[in-house]
Parts: C-alpha cells; structure tokens; sequence
C-alpha cells in the first residue's frame, strides 16, 4: 500500500487512480452514516415501542436485526448470569426489564432524541441492553469496577462504551454530560463513605434536568434474610447464605435499624476487586435518602414490580 501511494504521487494516471479510489471510500462511509441514521429513525419512530415485543426479541436477536436494525449482544452462560445477580434466563432479563421500564416511565427517557446514558457497575450487560431501543451503543457508556465483568460484557459483543473504573470517583474516561444515570444493585453493596462520593459524582456527571436512578437494599431484602435456604446447588451461593446468616445481624435487629431511619453497611469484601473496605450489605431507608439529598429527591419506591430492592429517583436541579 505504501508503495502504491508512493508511486501515486509521481504518475499522474496512477494518481487519478488513487483519487477516485478515495472518493469512493468517503462515499461509501458516508452512505454507511446514512444507513445507520435510517435504522435509528426506523426504530425511533415507534415500530419498537410494543414493550412487550422489545422484550421477547431478546431471545430473537437475529429477527431484532433483521427488523429494526437494532444488533443484540448475546446473552451469557446461566452460570456467569447467577454469579451477578443470583438469577439466570428469562427471569434475570424480567428483573432487568422492569427496572429498566420504570426507569423510562419516571425519566421520560424516551422524550429525548438519542439520550447519553451511564450504567454505573453494569456487570455483564444486562439492563443495558434494553436501551439499544433508545439510543445508539455509543451513546450508552457502562463501567465497572471488575476486570471479570469487563472481560463478561466484551464476550457478549456489546458495542456500547465500555469502562473499567477504579473503587472510587473519579471516571477518567467519562465525556460529556449525561442525560441519564442509573445503577442496578450497586449501591446496595457500598460502604456510606463510597455511596456518598459516587452518588456526588455521578450527580456531577449529569446535564441540570438528568436523572440518576439507584437501587439498595431494604424491606424485601430483610424479609429474605428470614427466609435464606440452608441448602442451594450452587457452591458460592451457599457460601454467601453463610455469610449473610453468621456475619450479620440477626433480622430483627437490622429491621429495627432501618425502620429507625439508620444507614446499615455489612462488610463482605467478596472478591480481589470488591474487597470489605467498601463492599459488603448495604441498606438504605427512606429517612436517609430524603435528610441527605432532599434537594434531588424524586422518588423512593420499594414496589417495582419485580425488583427486588429499593428504587430511588433523583434528578438534578435544572
Ligand atoms: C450485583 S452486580 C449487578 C450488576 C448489574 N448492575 C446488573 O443489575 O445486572 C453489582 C455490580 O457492581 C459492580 N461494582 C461494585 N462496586 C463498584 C464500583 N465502585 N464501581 C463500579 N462498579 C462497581 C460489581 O463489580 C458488580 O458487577
């Protein structure tokens, strides 16, 4: 190639060449822009907006594609989707989904044409990916803080911008403002002193008007810690039932604490990367949310359907 150029440069005909070579590139990266801002409208203008659709070609990925342009990360092995969440299949992406729909309901995420998002602790992928019927993969940024989840979301061949983030703010890589910031069972594994400075930082990232939607830990949460099972299949569940029964509180008394309005940090340091000075258990009441960021408050909602923590909905003064 480099010889060609060379040679471009001193044969006129060969130079013509070159030219009308290049001409075509720009034209078909041009016409490639114009196809991708097609497909966007495609979708934008409301063929996917059947919820219900959106969420079965999940399983459908080739038909996703096929009809609305829209390509699909796969999906990963039941093993790797239990190792984040506990839950595997179709009724991990129903948790995801639903959260993912209230997001939209509460932010009118869907008003905005190509809305900037951030999944703070994104994991594999999993509510991400709901989104590719809202906006372009390059505008949906997931970070994490673990080289494994990093390693989880790339197998899947997700196109959004991917980050690995270091335990506390700041996001070095993060541009822009953002219209939209959420995190799905992130801040229910904080110490107070990282929740406080993730939530100021991510509050800082957004555009005045942008929401930041979080989940922790509370009433369901306790009502399971009564119920934990004494035997699971999976080895680091049943380590981590252990754990939950023998290092913590009995239920009671972490139901009193959080019914008196208490901020209920348990470290659990559950791996190399989460390690027990700042990962763990964490709750979160109400009380706290509203005394410490009444200014932001919009929401607390301990009744998605599905979702098995708290949700709390905060929104940047405009
Ligand atoms: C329970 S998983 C949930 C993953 C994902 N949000 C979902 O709902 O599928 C919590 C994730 O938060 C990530 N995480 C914990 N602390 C973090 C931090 N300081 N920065 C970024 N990610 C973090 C963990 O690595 C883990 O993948």
């Amino acid at each position: 190639m480099r010889l060609l150029r060379n040679v471009a440069l001193l044969v006129p005909a060969v130079r013509r060449l070159w030219d009308s070579r290049n001409c075509l590139l720009t034209e078909r990266d041009a016409l490639l822009t114009e196809r991708d801002a097609l497909l966007t409208e495609h979708n934008m203008e409301g063929r996917l907006k059947n919820d219900d659709e959106w969420f079965e070609l999940q399983f459908r990925p080739e038909e996703a594609l096929k009809k609305y342009g829209v390509m699909l990360p796969t999906l990963p092995s039941d093993e790797v989707q239990i190792s984040f969440t506990g839950l595997c299949g179709r009724a991990n992406l129903q948790q995801a989904f639903n959260f993912y729909r209230y997001i939209c309901s509460v932010c009118q995420i869907n008003d905005i044409r190509e809305p900037r998002i951030l999944d703070f602790g994104g994991g594999w992928g999993r509510v991400s990916r709901f989104f590719l019927r809202d906006t372009l993969p390059e505008c949906i940024f997931i970070s994490e803080v673990r080289e494994y989840a990093i390693q989880c979301i790339r197998a899947t061949g997700n196109r959004c911008q991917v980050i690995h983030n270091q335990p506390r703010p700041p996001i070095l890589e993060l541009t822009g403002l953002f219209d939209l910031v959420y995190a799905y069972s992130v801040f229910s594994h904080l110490s107070g002193e990282y929740v406080h400075a993730w939530i100021n930082y991510l509050l800082g990232v957004l555009r005045p008007g942008g929401y930041l939607v979080f989940t922790t830990n509370g009433q369901q949460f306790i009502d399971n810690l009564e119920h934990l099972p004494l035997e699971t299949n999976d080895p680091n569940l049943q380590e981590l039932f252990r754990r939950l029964r023998e290092d913590l509180p009995l239920p009671e008394e972490i139901r009193r604490r959080h019914l008196k309005g208490e901020f209920q940090f348990y470290p659990l340091g559950v791996g190399a990367e989460l390690t027990s000075d700042f990962s763990g258990e964490t709750l979160i009441p109400r009380s706290y949310i509203e005394k410490n960021f009444i200014s932001f408050f919009v929401d607390f909602n301990e009744n998605v359907p599905n979702v098995d923590q708290s949700v709390v909905v905060f929104q940047k003064p405009a």
